[in-house]
């Protein structure tokens, strides 16, 4: 016996470098627990359908138990036999409990065992992210970030990939289904799946879950990375408008006064490797022939990898948030009058303008101001009643800031009563969690 799962046609052993260029073991070890949460099922499904008794699934359900525990405890040897996780695990079953072992596998094959074990894997972990991804907005909108609402969209897109994660490819065997009888509505109902998938050539080579969380991520790492961008500004000298607490910066081996901003700009970096990712496997997927290929293998690192980067950014990216400190001086201090030419224009509206004419008249006022090196708001009544003669001394309250984020009251806006609406808003779905 070859120890492989897949020997008896073989007579010629495989090359050593080939041998671990096929293996997935290194990294599909991680599917350990709902591998064995899979089988366990399937032994059920196997007894209901008369293919075990009801001895021979106890043996297997308890020798499965043993396995498992062994993983838990870090005591599970690995041997260099062992391609993957469904070999090491089935492997291993038999040295436990002996030739019984070999009947788990009837009717199954890997192909829809292993899509099985990561559609398992992923619906916990889009519940471990949610969860994180909801520390976050709650931390934003505690300080009130307007970053918070794109990630509200990022929670809702991930409950609904998460929906599609959760159908049961189980039972679709290699290619073509089942032949014995295995009840698959059993088995949705043992693994507690939404729905088991419709067809057994597509259910074992699509991953277009895989995909859609790979995407996911990235379209979550757009706005973290945005974010992070916005905040590198805001943290540098020039603008000081915040501050990065200590605990998520570095300093510099050469310069002594650098306080460098890595928990930002790593976010920011992280958003390419986790696109690289949704691209590769994109590009694995566009060229495979229907039902599956070992080139599927390959979505399962991309998986990994993404989640655990989602894991540490969104944490880091909370205890940014928490720990950040805001000066509000010196955005105040950053303000100027010419940031109020569109509220001039506005002024003049509200006195019957037309807007183009409006917006005209103020370009010009902006135009005169530069001419004269004045500020905008240090021009006379009487040089802006040149340009247009509704100008009156009531246009002194365009040159209010706080009047001016005020105006926008419609909500979305920056008045304090649509920000505090959007606070609400967001609030509520904090609650709906
Ligand atoms: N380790 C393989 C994977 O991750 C299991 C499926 C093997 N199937 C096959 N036809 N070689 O996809």
């Amino acid at each position: 016996e070859s120890g492989k799962l897949w020997g008896g046609r073989f007579v010629g052993a495989v090359d050593p470098i080939m041998e671990k260029f096929n293996a997935s073991i290194a990294y599909d070890r991680h599917l350990w627990e709902v591998d064995v949460q899979g089988s366990k099922a399937y032994s059920r499904g196997l007894e209901k359908a008369g293919l075990l008794t009801k001895a021979e699934m106890d043996q297997i359900l308890h020798g499965l138990d043993k396995v498992a525990e062994e993983w838990a405890q870090g005591t599970f040897k690995l041997n260099s036999n062992d391609e993957d996780i469904h070999t090491a695990n089935e492997r291993r079953l038999k040295e436990l409990i002996g030739a019984t072992a070999g009947k788990l596998h009837t009717g199954r094959s890997r192909n829809d065992q292993v899509v099985t074990d990561l559609r398992l894997w992923m619906r916990q972990t889009c519940s471990t992210l949610s969860g994180l991804l909801w520390e976050l907005i709650r931390t934003m909108v505690d300080r009130a970030e307007a970053h918070a609402v794109a990630l509200t969209r990022d929670s809702e897109r991930l409950l609904e990939v998460r929906k599609r994660i959760n159908v049961l490819p189980l039972g679709s065997g290699a290619i073509a289904g089942n032949p014995l009888g295995v009840d698959r509505e059993l088995l949705r109902a043992e693994l507690n799946f939404g729905a088991i998938t419709l067809n057994s050539m597509d259910a074992t080579s699509e991953r277009d879950f895989v995909a859609e969380f790979l995407f996911w991520a990235s379209l979550c790492m757009t706005h973290l990375s945005r974010m992070a961008e916005d905040l590198i500004l805001y943290c540098t000298k020039e603008f000081s408008f915040v501050q990065l607490s200590d605990a998520y910066s570095t300093g510099s081996s050469l310069m002594p006064q650098k306080k460098n901003p890595d928990s930002l700009e790593l976010i920011r970096s992280k958003a390419g490797r986790v696109f690289g990712r949704c691209a590769g496997l994109l590009m694995t997927l566009k060229g495979l022939p229907s039902t599956y290929n070992k080139d599927l293998q390959e979505d399962k690192e991309a998986v990994f990898e993404v989640s655990d980067t989602m894991s540490a950014v969104l944490q880091v990216a909370t205890g940014v948030i928490s720990t950040l400190q805001i000066h509000q001086e010196n955005m105040g201090q950053a303000l100027s009058p010419d940031m109020l030419a569109t509220d001039l224009a506005y002024y003049l509206v509200r006195k019957g303008m037309p807007f183009r004419q409006a917006h005209e008249a103020s370009g010009k006022a902006v135009f005169m101001a530069e001419t004269k090196g004045v500020a905008l708001n240090q021009l006379s009544l009487q040089e802006l009643q040149t340009i247009s003669p509704l100008f009156s001394g009531d246009v002194i309250c365009v040159w209010d800031y706080g009047h001016s984020v005020e105006q926008y009251g419609a909500l979305g806006g920056t008045a304090r009563s649509s920000v505090d609406w959007q606070i609400r808003q967001v609030r509520a779905l904090l609650q709906a969690q």
